[in-house]
This record gives structure tokens, sequence and C-alpha cells, in this order.
């Protein structure tokens, strides 16, 4: 069993990831501003502590990636990083306290499609802020793993 910390965790993906990590037998951790509950209800968010943090405000005054990494967790799941900025934080207050850090990306960093399908060894050509966001998140992150 880990403890495993999700950040953005009641959205697309973590409505359907939560109640599948409690299934496993983890302690899960669910973090998020509040605003939004999970898409389905289930039994399963009974037994999952709820963090209530916002990204955005925590990654301007530094507060955010900090308070992530005093929650204590062996694994950090990382549902809402759109910066290089904001990963650079969650990594350094992360450093040698976690086993794991997992940070959703997307097929977004390849740009425009050349080959279907697209496989990560593909170039990576990404436009606007989403896609070139995340190709400097994935860049970094492969760096320092
Ligand atoms: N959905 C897709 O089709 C898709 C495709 C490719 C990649 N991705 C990637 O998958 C990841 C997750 O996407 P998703 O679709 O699951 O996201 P989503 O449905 O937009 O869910 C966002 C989650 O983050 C929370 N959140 C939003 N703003 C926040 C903030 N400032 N601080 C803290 N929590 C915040 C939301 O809850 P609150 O509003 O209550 O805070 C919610 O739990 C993203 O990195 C995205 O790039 C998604």
């Amino acid at each position: 069993m880990s403890r495993i910390v999700v950040i953005g965790a009641t959205g697309h993906v973590g409505s359907y990831l939560i109640p599948r990590l409690v299934e496993a037998g983890h302690n899960v951790v669910a973090v998020s501003r509040g605003i939004r509950d999970p898409y389905r209800t289930d039994a399963a968010w009974q037994h999952v502590e709820r963090v209530a943090l916002d990204r955005d405000a925590g990654d301007a005054d530094g507060s955010f990636a900090p308070a992530i990494a005093g929650l204590g967790a062996d694994i950090v799941v990382d549902m809402m990083c759109f910066t290089e900025d904001s990963a650079a934080q969650l990594v350094e207050a992360l450093r040698g306290r976690v086993d794991l850090l997992v940070s959703c990306g997307t097929i977004w960093v390849h740009g425009t499609a050349v080959a279907v399908p697209t496989t990560e060894t593909d170039a990576r050509r990404p436009f606007g802020e989403y896609g070139v966001g995340k190709a400097a998140i994935e860049k970094l992150l492969l760096a320092e793993s």
C-alpha cells in the first residue's frame, strides 16, 4: 500500500482514477480547489482524504509545492500541471521526499500529427500555450528522471 496524493483529483481522469487507486488498497489523498465534485458517485470516495488547495494561487506565492510535500506521499500524481515553472516548483519540493512523481502529459506535445498512431519517439513540434507548456514540462521531468 502506498500513500498517493493526486493533484486535480475530481476531473475527467481523476473521477475514475481515484476509485481504482482506493480499490487497489492505496491510501489516497485527493487535492483540488473543492469546486467540482467527481463525475460519478462511488463508495470509494468515503475512504479518500480531501485536501483543498489552489494550484494557481499557491504557485504564485510559493506555497503550493511545499503544501503537497507536507502531505507525506509516497507517490504524487500530478493531473493539473501546465507550466514549466509549476513543474519545477513541485520537483524541488518533492526532491528526495517521494518515490515517484507521475505527471499527466498530452499528445499535443507532438503538435500536428504526421503519422498515426503517433508514438513517444516521434518528433515534437508543439504549438500553442498548452502544447508548448506540456512539452517544456516533459523535457524538465525527463531531465530530472
Ligand atoms: N481530458 C482530456 O481529454 C485530456 C487529454 C489529454 C491530456 N489530458 C491531461 O490530463 C490532465 C487532467 O485533465 P482532466 O481532463 O482530468 O482535467 P479536468 O477535468 O479539467 O479536471 C481538473 C481537476 O483539477 C482541479 N483543479 C482545477 N484547477 C485547479 C487549481 N487551480 N488548483 C487545484 N486544483 C484544480 C479540478 O477541481 P476543482 O475545480 O474543484 O479545483 C479537477 O479536480 C491534464 O494535465 C490534461 O492536460 C487530458
